[in-house]
């Protein structure tokens, strides 16, 4: 095979450059990284999570490393969507990169005004719904976890944005690709995973979990293989297209994602011990359709499963 290869995707409508997404949470508003790497390295930039009103987020320690591994306990700290419109956003104009919004609501309505206010954001390319967290007029059982639930929250959402629209799902519950078909059903875009997954460790002299929230989410290579199971059930569940993610490090990592059933994929705690992460995967992928004939990134999407 002579021509070289296009790495080019189409993800809910957004053409991507390349299938690489900064994973939310994991490069802040863009801005932080630019000392490092320019963020046109990627093909999209998922901003931190984004609530209606401001979060103070949680009590230090925040993080806590585990072998391969990475909990964190951030709580959602952020100015709100009016502050992150205002002052975070425009850093990120005039870059050749998507930029998603990651959302969270305590409540349906709010996922639902926040749908409505993004609505009239150009410079957004799409939005990312975080459905992991606890619908506090439900008990705090986590949006995601219920396919009713789900379905009712996206159609909602759905009526009021007409722009790309990514549901973002956490691996946890026997009934994943029924999650993942409610968010179908009920218009999405296209389905991203995983978040992180609950977590905790024990400081033994003190005799208590080591963060003060008890429970974090982890993240980083210790989780991948949960991840790769994830994507590979979900893609044969829903015809939209998919954002893997969990624990990628480097072009191989990445591949076993594709070769799931991934269109696109998301790097998150990668980007703290090595900025160019991004860079390297890009060229990792060239080379393996290089060497194995690919001409494009949708042909090797799900090859695993044929
Ligand atoms: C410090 C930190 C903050 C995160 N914040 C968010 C967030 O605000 N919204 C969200 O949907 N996911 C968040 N995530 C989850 C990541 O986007 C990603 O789904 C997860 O970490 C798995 O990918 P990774 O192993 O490459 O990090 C966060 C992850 C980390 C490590």
């Amino acid at each position: 095979m002579n021509s070289d290869p296009v790495l080019s995707v189409n993800i809910a409508g957004i053409k991507l450059k390349n299938p690489l997404v900064a994973a939310s949470g994991c490069y802040g508003y863009g801005k932080d990284y630019l000392h490092w790497i320019s963020p046109e390295e990627w093909g999209a930039i998922t901003l931190k999570g984004t609530t209606l009103h401001s979060k103070k987020g949680n009590l230090p320690p925040r993080l806590v490393e585990t072998p391969s591994g990475l909990i964190n306990s951030v709580g959602l700290q952020n100015p709100g969507v009016d502050a992150v419109l205002e002052e975070e956003l425009p850093a990120m104009q005039g870059y050749d990169v998507a930029v998603l919004m990651n959302v969270s609501g305590e409540t349906e309505e709010e996922y639902v005004l926040l749908a409505d206010k993004l609505s009239s954001v150009p410079a957004v390319s799409g939005i990312e719904v975080n459905i992991s967290c606890p619908n506090v007029e439900k008990g705090g059982l986590a949006f995601g976890e219920d396919p009713p639930m789900v379905e009712k929250l996206i159609s909602r959402m759905r009526q009021k944005y007409a722009g790309p629209l990514i549901v973002k799902l956490s691996p946890h519950g026997s009934n994943l690709p029924e999650i993942a078909r409610a968010a179908e059903k009920a218009g999405a875009d296209a389905i991203s995973l995983v978040n992180t997954l609950r977590a905790m460790v024990i400081d033994i002299e003190k005799n208590k979990p080591v963060l003060p929230q008890n429970v974090g989410g982890l993240s980083g290579p210790a989780i991948r293989p949960v991840a790769v199971r994830a994507v590979w059930e979900v893609s044969a569940a829903v015809n939209i297209p998919i954002i893997g993610m969990g624990g990628i490090t480097c072009a191989d990592d990445a591949l076993q994602f594709i070769l799931a059933g991934a269109r696109a994929v998301a790097i998150g705690t990668a980007n703290f011990i090595n900025p160019q992460v991004v860079k390297e995967t890009v060229s990792g992928l060239e080379e393996y359709m290089r060497q194995k004939g690919y001409k494009y990134v949708d042909e090797m999407s799900g090859a695993a499963r044929r």
